[in-house]
């Protein structure tokens, strides 16, 4: 089998942490590399990724979270913040970083650059809005698979009140809306769920072969 698959069997969305451990600077910086590298539609990233030590404001925030315990618990909060009203400005940015980064002209990719802003432009603000917002689960995903190669345990977390994140953590006012939670850090060994068998569909039912 490969690691992969190994290491998705061995990963579950943890439900009780471990707090007496932290995930290390090095790890750390792993996961945020796995989140940094990946794809985005256009390669635009249209999102920021909030990395929450602190405690009490991780406490002032896990009522907006069902008071779901792995917010205080886990070593670290990660918050997935798509970038509301993405538009030109956000697409100038992306060009500036692409012409520098490969060192060409930007001659070349202004026909693109013009492609990208007229058809973002066509969408109305909340389609946009559900377009950026899509981008944070695939950085998610990268999250839970590179964490699992790690050890290191994470939960996945759509269970909270956006508006009320948002409020806590000023996001609104800078164009941001928190759009997922992960936390991550270390199983605690009285967590049951990690003995649950996975649920999941069949073969049979999830494919459809063509
Ligand atoms: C986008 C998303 C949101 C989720 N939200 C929560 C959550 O708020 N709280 C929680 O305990 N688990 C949450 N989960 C975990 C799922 O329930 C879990 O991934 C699913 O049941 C499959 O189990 P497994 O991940 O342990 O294999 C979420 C998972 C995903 C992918």
């Amino acid at each position: 089998m490969s690691n992969f698959i190994t290491n998705a069997n061995w990963r579950y969305a943890t439900k009780k942490f471990d707090t007496s451990k932290k995930v290390s600077k090095e790890d750390l910086a792993s996961l945020k590399e796995a989140i940094r590298l990946s794809a985005s539609s256009y390669g635009l990233q249209p999102y920021k990724v909030l990395i929450i030590d602190n405690p009490e404001l991780r406490a002032q925030l896990r009522p907006a979270a069902w008071g779901q315990s792995q917010i205080v618990d886990a070593s670290q909060l990660i918050v997935f913040a798509n970038i509301t009203n993405f538009g030109e400005a956000e697409i100038d940015l992306y060009i500036q970083n692409l012409i520098e980064t490969r060192r060409i002209p930007i001659e070349a990719v202004q026909g693109f650059a013009d492609y990208m802003k007229s058809k973002i432009k066509t969408l109305p603000v909340e389609v946009r809005n559900t377009w950026t917002s899509k981008q944070t689960y695939l950085a998610l995903g990268n999250l839970l698979n590179a964490a699992a190669e790690l050890h290191i345990d994470v939960t996945p977390m759509e269970g909270f009140e956006p508006e009320k994140v948002n409020e806590i953590l000023g996001l609104e006012k800078i164009g941001l809306n928190a759009s997922l939670l992960a936390t991550i850090g270390y199983r605690h060994e009285e967590d049951e769920t990690q003995h649950y068998v996975k649920v999941r569909k069949s073969n049979e039912e999830l494919f459809i072969n063509l």
